[in-house]
Parts: C-alpha cells; structure tokens; sequence
C-alpha cells in the first residue's frame, strides 16, 4: 500500500511542471487561531478540539474566524517509509481524525512545517519531503500550511519555499500557503505567485515596544512590529497579504493595548490569526477579537493596508481606504499620556498616492463611526474633538 503510494507521489511529481498556487483562496486576509503564541510547544488534540469548540461558542467563528492551526511540535517521528506521523501521545486519534472534527464543526484546519531538515523546534521539517508531506497533509484534510525557515542554510528561498507550494498544489487540495521567512530575504518581491502571506518581520511578543533577546535573535513588541512596515503597503492585496505575525490579544498586555494592537492589525489589512487561549478569555477579549466594525475594516474587499497620514507628538493617524469611498481612520496614542484631539477635517487633506484616493473634508461631507464605542459622531464639517488615552487607539469609518 504505502509503495504504491511512493509511486504515486513520483508520478505527480512528473507532473507539476506548470504548478501555481491555489488562487481566490485568500481574497481577503486569513483568520483564524494558532497554538504558538500562548502554548509554543505543547499542543495536543485536547487542545485543538476545546480550541476548535470555544471557536464556535465564543462567536469567533461568526465572527469570520476560520482557521485552527496547529504549530510547531506537533510531529512524531517518520515511518520506515518517510511518511511523518503526529507525536502519539499528544494526538492519540491522529490527524486525520482532528481535521474530520475541526471540519464537522464548519471550520478548517491548519498545520505547520518547515523548509529545513528539522523545524525551529526540532521536530522533523519538509526538506527533501516535501511533496510526501504534502499528500500527507492532503489526507488529513489540511487547509492551510504554515511553513517556516528555520535550518535553511543553503536553500533558496524562492526554491525552498516554490517546490513547497507545487508539493501542495499537486495534492489538488486547496490549501493556504503562509510563507514564515521573518521578512530576511524581501518576500514582497518574490512571494505574490507563491504563497497566500508571508510574514514580514520576526517573531511578535506581548509587550507594547520591546525588543526580547533571546541570543541569536529578538522577538518584538507591537510597536516595534508597526514600525518594520514601513513602504510595504503596495505589496498587499486581495490574494497576497503582507504577515506583520500573529495576534497577542489576551496574552497579557492591558486591554487599551490590546484594542490598538488589534486594531492596527485590521488596518494594515494584516491575517488575523487570533494567539491566545480560547477557552479562557476574558469578556474584553472576546469583545476585542469579535467586533465587527473593525473585522469590517480589516476584511474590506479592497485589501488596501493604511498608512500614517500625519503624525505629531506621539499621536498618529493612520488612514485606509475602503470600499463605497469610506476610509477608516485610526488615532494611535504611543505615548505614556493621554491625548486631546482636536481635528479639524477640512484642514486635513490626505492622499494616497498608491491607492488613487483623496479624502478632502472641504469636497465632500462625511458620517463619523467610532468603531470601539460603536457610536455615531455626527460630520466632518465639525472640528472632531476625542482623547486618546495612552497606548490606546480612537478608530473611526467615515461614510459619505
Ligand atoms: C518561528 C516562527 C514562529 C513559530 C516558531 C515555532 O520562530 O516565526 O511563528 O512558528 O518558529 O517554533
């Protein structure tokens, strides 16, 4: 059985010289939820299964959350045939029985692997496996691979991670492709035909502008995160996302932080791949990942990423343009005080250049939205006055 199966993956190998990725998979930005943020490497199937459950019961999934993905550690070890098997002890049942789950509750399953011979926790990776891994993942019903760069030395990137993307799509099976190259070799320039994400930075932490050592390499709070996407708003669109990595909300920073930190995410049209335990939130965080009005703005059928349009003083306003002529605006308090604003719209022309859109107050008139205290504010014809509290973000969609 399984040499007949050898033999088929040599087949489809032979016949995937015109391989592309899985198009109109990704038309909007990803969501969903991964173990790695809070749980690194102890994952299990009692996880994912109570994940997947509070998934449902917490609104996430009506919310248009989607994907389960599991993370690294995961794997056993390979059989005498190389096929990879799940560590038994922690998935007893195996995969393919947890995706038949994940799939029976109306969502869909992610897994991760890596580019190297071993992944960033020293589990077996892909490298010289990759279209076995990929039918193996085919049958388990995978839906989404997330596929990191660790022990790459000496593989190309553009190589490693294109023979990964023909190895899934010879499986027919659509599947997301998130490309986990921390940004070191410029993924915005080659990864449009490749993958449906691809991170842009290192690895995010749950602090507000941090840098964590950890020797070889840092991992970053979420302003340093902000800062890395500089000038990488005109790679993103429907179909290809620029990854700034997943969410920390409910992993320990205040809720004013976690409202801007997820905020800023839905501006930047980012994934949302929701990072913390599901089964144990508290009511402001669920509140946070669930509202609607700002999963609005990130989902957006324009797929256009913000940009600061002004900054002063510690206080910036980011600007996305939206569908029907609307534009999310975002007020993002860094600093250690609160904010007064007073903004007079008519005194405030913006333009985005890349996206072709004006919004010009003394033109046109517009309603104000504020999205986290899901008010109306009145027009644009008035001087918009608010605080920002520190660390804390105002966002509102502004309607002609
Ligand atoms: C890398 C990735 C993380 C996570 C870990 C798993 O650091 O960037 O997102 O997948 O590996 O080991």
């Amino acid at each position: 059985m399984k040499q007949t199966l050898l033999l088929l993956i040599v087949l489809f190998c032979s016949l995937t010289a015109d391989a592309q990725k899985f198009e109109n998979l990704a038309l909007t930005p990803p969501m969903g939820w991964n173990s790695w943020n809070r749980f690194g490497c102890n994952v299990s199937e009692k996880l994912v299964r109570e994940t997947t459950d509070a998934m449902v019961s917490s609104g996430m999934k009506d919310a248009g959350y989607q994907y389960v993905v599991i993370d690294d550690c995961w794997h056993g070890t390979r059989d005498a045939q190389g096929f990879i098997q799940p560590n038994a002890e922690h998935f007893p049942s195996g995969m393919k029985a947890l995706g038949d789950y994940i799939h029976s509750k109306g969502l869909k399953f992610g897994i991760y692997s890596d580019v190297g011979a071993k992944t960033c926790g020293g589990r077996p990776g892909s490298r010289g496996y990759e279209y076995q891994d990929a039918l193996v993942y085919a049958g388990w019903g995978i839906d989404y691979l997330k596929y990191d760069w660790c022990n790459s030395e000496g593989l190309n990137p553009i190589g490693a991670f294109t023979t990964m993307r023909d190895a899934l799509y010879a499986t027919k099976r659509p599947i997301v492709f998130s490309i986990c190259e921390w940004g070191d070799n410029k993924p915005w320039d080659w990864a449009k035909p490749v993958g449906h994400l691809w991170r842009t930075t290192g690895d995010i932490t749950h602090c507000w502008d941090c840098e964590e050592n950890h020797g070889t390499w840092s991992s970053w709070g979420i302003m340093r995160i902000l800062d890395k996407q500089k000038g990488l708003r005109v790679h993103a669109k429907p179909g290809h996302w620029n990854d700034p990595d997943m969410l920390e909300v409910g992993n320990g920073m205040t809720a004013s932080e976690d409202r801007a930190h997820f905020s800023l995410w839905a501006m930047l049209a980012a994934p949302l791949i929701a990072g913390n335990d599901l089964r144990e939130m508290s009511k402001e965080t669920r509140e946070i990942l669930t509202n609607k009005e700002i999963l609005a703005v990130n989902q957006d059928a324009l797929g256009i990423q913000a940009f600061p349009a002004m900054s002063e003083d510690g206080l910036e306003v980011w600007a996305k343009p939206l569908s029907n002529g609307d534009w999310a605006m975002c007020f993002l308090n860094r600093g250690a005080t609160a904010k007064n604003v007073n903004f007079d719209w008519k005194e405030n022309f913006i333009k985005d250049d890349f996206a072709q859109r004006q919004f010009d107050a003394k033109k046109d008139k517009y309603k104000i939205r504020d999205l986290w205290a899901r008010k109306d504010l009145g027009k644009t014809d008035a001087v918009f006055k608010t605080v920002v509290q520190s660390h804390d973000v105002v966002v509102i969609r502004l309607s002609k």
